[in-house]
């Protein structure tokens, strides 16, 4: 679905990532894992258009998105959820969702009952402040504000970043869900151990700006996590 080909791309004239290849098959859960700082949200900000590439190649579906803008990724159907969730504090829960329509808009209808499925609390905020809500509910809202425009693809740059840890696993059952039952594939950025091995099928590490290994998550040895992911 997505193959990203020796990218590189950074900040002004700051290179970040290099030569950067990784591919994500349909269906799939990929996930890219690494300490703070590798270039995990980077490389997905490269991903969404947000920053110009330098050198090298993305492609969607044998589409050459290597110089669309943002909105036309959207369009193609790559849902992101930005680190940090991304949802704005000062509009409603339902504006929240209508600004993730308006990102997606000209794709296909929106379905606001495949969210409420998935995010049953988020039906009874419809009318709440995100600002005022838990961390794990602002995950859920940034999930499902991302699933509005149908997306095929899914990128999420550390759902469980801030959010308490017996929500992490419920919110990891429903990526799942999403995974099997809408048939999305799943790019997720993740430093949590647990929903790495539940969830992927297969992890690329990152350190200092590079793909340094590419595990299937069975075979992610309490060695490697150290090697990964220890500070
Ligand atoms: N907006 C920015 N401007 C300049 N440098 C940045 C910016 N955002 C991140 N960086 C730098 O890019 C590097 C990678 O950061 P990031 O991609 O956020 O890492 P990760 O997501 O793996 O924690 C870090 O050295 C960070 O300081
Ligand atoms: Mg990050």
């Amino acid at each position: 679905m997505l193959d990203v080909n020796n990218f590189t791309t950074g900040y002004n004239k700051i290179t970040i990532i290099r030569d950067v290849s990784i591919h994500v098959e349909t269906g799939k859960i990929i996930s890219i894992i690494g300490r703070n700082g590798v270039g995990k949200s980077t490389l997905m900000k490269g991903i969404m258009g947000i920053l110009p590439p330098n050198t090298g190649t993305i492609t969607l579906n044998n589409k050459n998105i290597t110089k669309a803008k943002t909105y036309t990724r959207a369009n193609l159907g790559i849902g992101y959820v930005p680190q940090g969730h991304g949802v704005f504090p000062n509009l409603t829960v339902e504006e929240n969702i209508r600004m993730g329509e308006s990102i997606s808009k000209g794709r296909k209808s929106s379905d606001f009952e495949v969210i409420y499925n998935f995010f049953p609390r988020i039906k009874e905020r419809l009318n709440q402040k995100a600002g005022t809500l838990s961390g794990g509910e602002r995950a859920q809202l940034s999930i499902g504000r991302a699933l509005i425009g149908q997306p095929d693809l899914l990128i999420l740059d550390e759902p469980s970043e801030g959010i308490q840890p017996n929500i992490i696993l419920s919110i990891g059952d429903i990526i799942k869900q999403i995974n099997k039952e809408l048939g999305l594939t799943v790019l997720l950025v993740e430093q949590h151990i647990g929903l790495i091995k539940s969830l992927a099928d297969t992890c690329y590490a990152m350190d200092k700006g590079s793909i340094v290994g590419e595990h299937a998550a069975d075979e992610l040895t309490s060695e490697l996590i150290q090697k990964y992911l220890s500070v």
